[in-house]
């Protein structure tokens, strides 16, 4: 018997997002919400949301990290058309891993999610997760205000907002600028972190809180590492357990390093002593079902060579099949290329069969960091001694840098590669990788 599925319903909204002696913002939100509500499923179990899109411009929904039916990855023009506005789409796939994801517009990103749009994708482990006494999901978010506590206008455009994309004026957690709970000394919390900003970087440190890294982008870390300070490029999640160490009637923070000096984005209020003792150092998170790496000497490999941002350091780049000077591409808005296209090209980076082992080379040849995402599938990044880490879904790439992501690809499809910075991949930094 099926059952109707939740509406999960885009459309204009306000909210109290700036301090209250400020307007409310005009926002655009799921369901009502900013960001929208938190989904909580169970491994293995069925996500099904029926997407009404009430905006003024046609939209879609990622479901970014989840190894999904690609017929259910929200790309326009690549996995299904646009919804227009007034129209729906039914969403429905099953969830094969445990973690922390998250739902993002894929169409005009860059200002639908500018706006506000975005939400939490919890799915549980099937044993219920490590013990702890609270898990929360900590949206990080960052906007641009005007004056009157309004979303500034120039979506995208590269003429107004700095080559490091749309760094705003206007941090959030959840939504607010002064997110805040109590918690007990001694006690345990899981925090679910996600970078929902169109660009900016979080640099974090636990402060008062004995800290552990489970997870990151999703995917159980082999083993719990010491939590020191945590790099949060936009797209990334990063799992943490962490215990509280301060005295009760202080505070504990998470704090951004970003610039220096460092300030608070959350505060935990210490109000009583949960126990007497500090608890022992969590156990690893089951890992999920992602398949093992095959020889990378026989892997099917491509090159991408990231260009752009500086007049000078790019000599120009095809652009519906024309050879375009710097200054014709900062007239059609494109700044940005991959592989000397600032298009998204017509055929893909790289075709592979289901269950070939796909090596990419990537080169970060600009002056910025980029923020590398997959969709479909989670990759390693592998060190120049070969060794493979962590399971990503998003790399950071700084200045100049270059990198190897090697994954398996095992999910039939057309997949997207783009930088999640999305002025640049509005700008240009996007393609795509087909398996057959
Ligand atoms: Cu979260 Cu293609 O994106
Ligand atoms: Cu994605
Ligand atoms: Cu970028």
């Amino acid at each position: 018997q099926a059952q109707t599925p939740q509406d999960l319903i885009a459309r204009e909204g306000v909210l109290q997002l700036a301090p209250a002696n400020y307007p409310e913002t005009q926002v655009w939100g799921y369901s009502g919400a900013v960001p929208g509500p938190t989904i909580r499923l169970p491994q293995g179990g069925r996500m099904t949301r029926r997407f009404v899109n009430e905006l003024p411009q046609p939209g879609t929904i990622h479901w970014h990290g989840i190894r999904i039916d690609n017929a259910m990855d929200g790309v326009p023009g690549l996995t299904q058309d646009v919804v227009e506005p007034g129209e729906t789409f039914l969403y429905d796939f099953v969830l094969p891993d445990a973690g922390t994801y998250w739902y993002h517009p894929h169409n005009r990103s860059y200002e639908q999610m500018a706006r506000g749009l975005s939400g939490a994708l919890i799915v549980e482990e099937a044993d219920g997760g490590p013990e702890v006494d609270s898990d929360e999901v900590l949206l990080l978010d960052d906007w641009r205000l005007t004056e009157d506590a309004q979303i500034a206008g120039g979506f995208g455009n590269m003429h107004d907002w700095a080559h490091a994309g749309r760094i705003g004026n206007w941090i959030t957690v959840n939504g607010t600028g002064d997110w805040r709970t109590t918690v007990q000394r001694h006690s345990r919390h899981r925090l679910r972190l996600v970078n929902t900003a169109n660009a900016r970087i979080f640099s974090l440190e636990a402060q008062g809180l004995e800290g552990w890294l489970i997870a990151l982008d999703g995917m159980p870390l082999d083993a719990p590492q010491s939590l020191g300070r945590l790099t949060l490029a936009p797209a990334q999640r990063a799992d943490i357990i962490v215990d509280v160490t301060a005295s009760v009637g202080e505070e504990a923070l998470l704090v951004n390093f970003e610039r220096d000096g460092g300030y608070a984005i959350a505060s935990f209020d210490v109000t009583a002593v949960a126990r007497s003792e500090r608890l022992d150092a969590p156990s690893p998170l089951p890992p999920n079902p992602v398949p093992q790496l095959g020889p990378l000497q026989t892997a099917r490999t491509a090159k991408l060579l990231m260009e752009g941002g500086a007049m000078g350091r790019m000599d120009g780049a095809m652009m519906g099949g024309q050879m375009m000077g710097m200054r014709e591409m900062a007239g059609a808005g494109k700044v940005w290329a991959f592989n000397g296209m600032a298009d998204m090209p017509d055929a893909p980076l790289v075709a592979a069969n289901r269950g070939e082992t796909v090596r990419i080379d990537i080169t970060n040849d600009t002056a910025w960091p980029h923020a590398m995402h997959l969709h479909g599938h989670h990759f390693r990044q592998i060190a120049d001694d070969g060794t493979a880490g962590a399971l990503r879904d998003t790399l950071l790439m700084d200045r100049g840098e270059t990198a190897q992501i090697a994954f398996v690809a095992d999910n039939p499809g057309d997949w997207l590669l783009h930088c999640h910075m999305l002025e640049h991949s509005a700008g240009g930094m996007m393609t795509w990788l087909r398996v057959v």
